[in-house]
């Protein structure tokens, strides 16, 4: 099992695995405020939609802790700043903006107490957040485990691991437990281009946890699946909208479709918090676009031309059509997914 803490909180600092140092370099990155928090989740330092939500409800925690001597109104004020600042730190996953709401609905709930309980409070939540996020991707490996079958060969695309969580992972946590469980099963991992999370970090996780394994470039697998060797593919998801439309890294859609032609098994891994129940379809989902710099350059070296222009959007869209099935920790959802996806509200 992973044996490192991709998020903790200590001493008063937000400690972060620097996911963008990994593999050569493990190296820990200190938030002693909201700003760098707010910087930790903009430069990917933390990335994965689970660890941004968590990361940023520490954020809000910081926030507490630098303005706990101002007066109470100045306090609320301030702390429900940094949380409309840490709330646009990224746009598409939606586990960032659950994770701010739930500290604004605490924050509003609780302002009437002193300040030093509301602290209190704010911190209770964070770390609750991150325990729950930890036991949610226990139950999803559990339920996923369910459609993997022995001697699976499952492909999967960016990374949904423990880095991308506070613990164990998604996609990445069912294909752990399908392996824990004995099943000999084999991933074909994408490199996902451009900021290369299959390569830099599945392959790290993989590799230390010896699971079988190849590293692929995103455009084998195609030809990996159509030759027969792909027996099912699971992804993570940043924005699942109530028609089962997900958005996940940029890709994913590509590979829905290639999976599609070919009826390989396509099922999403995320837990119920990537769930925006306050969206129809995927239409309405606001899809980052970085800078050009993650295209045009390799490890600060030039590799196109000067005067190139480049689109680079982070994400992309899976239409419904395309998903076999939604594992979360409350179950596996299937088709008619509004109705099913739904019913989890209730
Ligand atoms: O840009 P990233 O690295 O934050 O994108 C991550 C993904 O797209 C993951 O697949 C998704 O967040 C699920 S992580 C459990």
């Amino acid at each position: 099992m992973a044996q490192f803490n991709t998020i903790e909180f200590k001493d008063g600092v937000l400690k972060l695995i620097d996911q963008r140092k990994l593999p050569l370099s493990f190296e820990i990155f200190e938030c002693k405020n909201y700003r760098e928090v707010d910087f930790a989740i903009k430069d990917m330092v933390v990335r994965g939609a689970p660890a941004i939500g968590v990361t940023a409800a520490y954020g809000v925690y910081l926030a507490a802790l630098e303005y706990k001597n101002l007066t109470k109104e100045e306090f609320l004020k301030e702390v429900l700043r940094a949380c409309d600042i840490l709330y646009v730190s990224r746009p598409t996953a939606v586990n960032l903006m659950w994770a701010i709401n739930r500290m604004r609905d605490l924050i509003n709930t609780l302002k009437e107490d002193s300040i030093d309980k509301i602290c209190d409070a704010i911190k209770d939540e964070a770390d609750k957040i991150a325990k729950e996020d930890e036991n949610i991707n226990k139950k999803i490996a559990e339920h996923g485990n369910n459609i993997i079958p022995q001697n699976a060969r499952i492909l999967t695309h960016c990374n949904t691991g423990a880095l991308a969580t506070s613990a164990y992972g998604t996609a990445l946590g069912v294909i752990r437990e399908a392996h824990y469980s004995g099943k000999n099963i084999f991933v074909y991992a994408d490199e996902t281009r451009p900021r290369l999370q299959g390569a830099r970090l599945t392959a790290f996780e993989l590799v230390k946890e010896k699971i079988p394994a190849k590293l692929i470039p995103d455009n084998a697998a195609a030809t990996l699946i159509r030759d027969g060797k792909v027996d099912v593919i699971i992804v993570g998801a940043d924005r699942i909208a109530l028609n089962g439309d997900t958005a996940n890294k940029i890709g994913t859609f590509m590979l829905s479709v290639i999976a599609k032609v070919y009826n390989v098994p396509f099922y999403i891994a995320a837990p119920t918090s990537t769930i925006d129940f306050n969206i129809e379809s995927g239409k309405e989902i606001v899809i980052e676009e970085r800078d050009s710099r993650e295209v045009t350059h390799i490890e600060g070296i030039r590799i196109a031309p000067e005067g190139i222009d480049v689109y680079n959007p982070a994400f992309d869209v899976t239409p419904n059509e395309n998903i076999t099935g939604i594992i979360t920790e409350k179950g596996i959802i299937t088709k008619p997914f509004r109705e099913n996806i739904l019913k989890l509200k209730l």
